[in-house]
């Protein structure tokens, strides 16, 4: 079971409380370490985190420095944690523009953890499902361009393993927390079939006890995938 969560209303938590918008980041950010935790119990074995994405680069230079600076302590944080407990990190996006520190705490995270075999966790890092089309589709043309693929060889299959989720399954799940009703450029590929949730909660507000009646309620949900219904 692959879970999808687009951490939305940092901003809003913050701003109805009289607070700044990067108190709301940071309360965010704190939360993260809880819902990882609870992932395997829940039956979750992917989770998918939307941290940054190629669109919020727009914001305020202070408050796009404030969250790098929370990816950093994050991962300076959670490293040997995360080990220990088994889980896989990947990142998702284009690394490229983010800063050389940054970087390389990614690298030494998806280095160290790479042969775990518990959670994967996957964190979406100035990612946008269009990037990452067009990364893909650039390797692609490459490849055909230098001959190691013909054109008619090029199936769904193929854009799978050209995307940065590549030998991963799709989201079964996706929640977005906050109230907005839309992806955001969040997997807009691999979503082809997820199932969408929208919690009445903000993203700091969104507890162990709230990610359990999600999937909770996603049990309940009815996935035909095109099929007629076998009722
Ligand atoms: C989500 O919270 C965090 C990021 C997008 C990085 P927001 O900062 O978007 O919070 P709202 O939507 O303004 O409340
Ligand atoms: C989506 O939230 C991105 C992340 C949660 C990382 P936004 O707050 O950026 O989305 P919009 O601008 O409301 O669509
Ligand atoms: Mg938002």
């Amino acid at each position: 079971m692959h879970v999808g969560i687009i951490m939305d209303g940092n901003g809003r938590w913050a701003t109805s409380r009289g607070l700044a918008r990067l108190v709301g980041h940071k309360r965010g950010a704190s939360r993260v370490k809880d819902i990882v935790k609870n992932s395997p119990n829940l039956g979750v074995t992917t989770l998918t985190l939307y941290a940054f994405s190629t669109e919020n680069w727009k914001r305020a230079a202070h408050e796009v420095e404030g969250l790098m600076k929370l990816f950093r302590g994050y991962m300076q944080n959670n490293l040997l944690e995360l080990h220990d407990k088994n889980v896989r990190v990947r990142f998702l996006g284009d690394a490229t523009p983010l800063a050389q520190d940054i970087r390389l705490q990614m690298e030494q995270l998806s280095g160290l953890t790479k042969d775990n075999t518990g959670l994967n966790l996957n964190i979406a890092i100035n990612y946008g499902g269009r990037d990452e089309i067009i990364r893909a589709t650039r390797s692609i043309a490459a490849k055909v361009l230098d001959g190691t693929l013909s054109v008619d060889a090029i199936t769904e299959g193929t854009i799978c393993d050209h995307m940065d989720t590549r030998e991963q399954a799709d989201p079964d799940l996706i929640i977005r927390t906050a109230g907005e009703l839309r992806l955001s450029n969040f997997m807009i590929w691999q979503s082809a079939y997820s199932e969408l949730m929208f919690p009445n909660v903000s993203w700091p507000d969104f507890t162990a006890e709230v990610y359990a009646e999600c999937l909770e309620e996603f049990a309940g949900r009815v996935r035909r995938f095109g099929n007629a219904d076998s009722n």
